[in-house]
């Protein structure tokens, strides 16, 4: 495992310009797009247009095409661009572009656009690696050389942090910025999600058979593939004959799943893969893998960390050299982070809604003979609300880790924590719009002791954080 500092990154102090992504952007957030799940709890404020953006929204109602040049990238992975002061998202462009683009959306604080032309490649550009990156919806910074891509996906995460969600600039500024960390670029990844449909005569390969792949590009279609640069070998490997193997199973007229999951447990092409829901002649069952001389099952149905080379790092990251009596996870999954938990804690309760997960979770922990963990099946928000009969989280804890999903922490939640008040909070997430949305709450009573980032999505505009808090004296 490797840690890189890109110079477009913080240090030790946050600095980046501004954000924004790709879905949900709403008016009154000029430059600033907000993924729909952080936008669901907050009213929009609505800032008055100024006289330069009504001049430039009239002018783009005449215009199809624009020349850009793009300033950076965006939370979403979007390039920046200004037109007369207007924001554009443009799609798949690097920094320094210059770019004609057709403008795809016309708002009235922003506009999209997608490139008909690079006119002059910015000095991050490079022509993607797999075939498929121009039509696959599965990957958004191809295009962009593999040591600049953390950086850039750092910076605009650290502006989504500053300018959303109201967290207290001199809490940001008090806070240290760990080294972000990446591992393996390519062949990294654990898990994967294909849809299965019937080739048709629009097809490349209009043989009447199965094919296996991604949603396109913004669109609900699909992109067939035989190879995915970005999972792992054994993944890569089971990939490629996939097609076939199911266009066998529909000659026999036998049903197929439109979606099927695959997971492996390592970075080596002889890992085992497993499938789900179960296909003939595709190996189903469990998985085990072995973390920090714990051992963890789980299955394909199961979320679990994606990234082969950043497991241990993320671990160690997350539960910290902390320790105390009573700790609470909450989103446990299978028990990825509880095993870690139960090693610094003389109680851990883990709560997770999914049963499946719930009951790998139990079985993790039993077979760890780790008996002062327990895990209960519930969905957060009715745990926490000692109301409709959870046992709600305690006053007095040491510990609380969340992991949510891109959601974030509903309002509940946020407020469960407010009013418990442990010691230390750990706030794991795979969204920085929502981090910044719940952190803006939290941080009225907890101090924002140290920030991570991982890559655990290279290729890709997703970035997973690791937040430290501790409880204001
Ligand atoms: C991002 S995953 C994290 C899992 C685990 N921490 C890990 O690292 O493997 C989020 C987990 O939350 C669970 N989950 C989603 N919504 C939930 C809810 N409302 N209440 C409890 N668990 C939920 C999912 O099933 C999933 O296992």
């Amino acid at each position: 495992m490797s840690a890189i500092r890109n110079s477009a990154g913080p240090s030790s102090k946050c600095r980046a310009n501004s954000m924004s992504s790709r879905a949900g952007t709403r008016p009154g957030n000029t430059d600033g797009a907000i993924p729909a799940a952080a936008t669901t709890e907050s009213t929009p404020r609505k800032r008055p247009l100024s006289a330069e953006r009504l001049e430039a929204l009239a002018a783009l109602a005449g215009i199809n095409r624009l020349e850009l040049t793009i300033e950076k990238i965006v939370l979403g992975g979007d390039g920046l661009a200004r037109w007369r002061g207007m924001p554009v998202f443009v799609p798949r462009a690097a920094p320094g572009d210059v770019v004609e683009a057709r403008i795809t959306e016309r708002r009235p604080s922003y506009a999209r656009a997608e490139i008909e032309e690079v006119k002059t490649a910015g000095p991050l550009r490079r022509e993607a690696p797999c075939p498929f990156y121009e039509r696959c919806g599965g990957c958004q910074l191809q295009h962009i050389e593999d040591a600049e891509q953390l950086g850039l996906k750092v910076a605009a995460a650290v502006e989504t942090l500053r300018r959303l969600g109201g967290i207290d600039p001199a809490q940001l500024a008090a806070c240290r910025f760990e080294e972000p960390v990446s591992e393996r670029t390519w062949g990294y990844r654990l898990r994967a999600q294909v849809h299965v449909a019937p080739r048709s005569e629009g097809d490349e390969r209009p043989d009447g058979s199965v094919g296996v792949g991604f949603r396109r590009r913004r669109s609900h279609d699909l992109v067939f593939v035989d190879r995915c640069p970005v999972l792992a070998p054994a993944l890569e490997n089971e990939l490629r004959g996939l097609s076939s193997l199911l266009g066998d199973r529909a000659a026999a007229s036998r049903t197929l799943p439109s979606r099927l999951s695959l997971a492996t447990t390592g970075l080596e092409r002889d890992d085992p893969v497993v499938a789900a829901p179960p296909v003939d002649g595709l190996p189903g069952g469990e998985l085990e893998i072995d973390l920090q001389g714990k051992r963890l099952s789980y299955d394909a149905r199961c979320f679990f960390q994606a990234h082969g080379g950043l497991l241990e790092s993320l671990l160690l990251s997350a539960v910290g050299t902390f320790d105390g009596e009573a700790a609470v996870e909450l989103y446990a999954g299978v028990g990825f982070f509880t095993v870690g938990l139960a090693d610094r804690y003389q109680s851990v309760t883990a709560v997770e809604a999914e049963s499946v997960a719930a009951r790998y979770a139990r079985n993790n922990l039993r077979r760890n003979g780790l008996r002062h963990c327990r895990v209960e099946r519930s969905a957060v928000e009715s745990w926490v609300d000692r109301r409709r009969g959870g046992p709600g989280l305690e006053p007095g804890l040491d510990r609380v880790l969340v992991d949510p999903p891109r959601a974030g922490l509903p309002r509940k939640v946020r407020s469960a924590l407010l009013s418990a008040a442990p010691r230390r909070l750990t706030y794991v997430s795979c969204d920085p719009a929502t981090l910044a949305r719940d952190l803006g709450d939290l941080t009225r009573d907890f101090d924002l002791e140290s920030i991570s980032f991982f890559d655990v999505f290279p290729q890709t505009a997703h970035i997973e954080t690791v937040a430290q808090l501790l409880r204001r004296p």
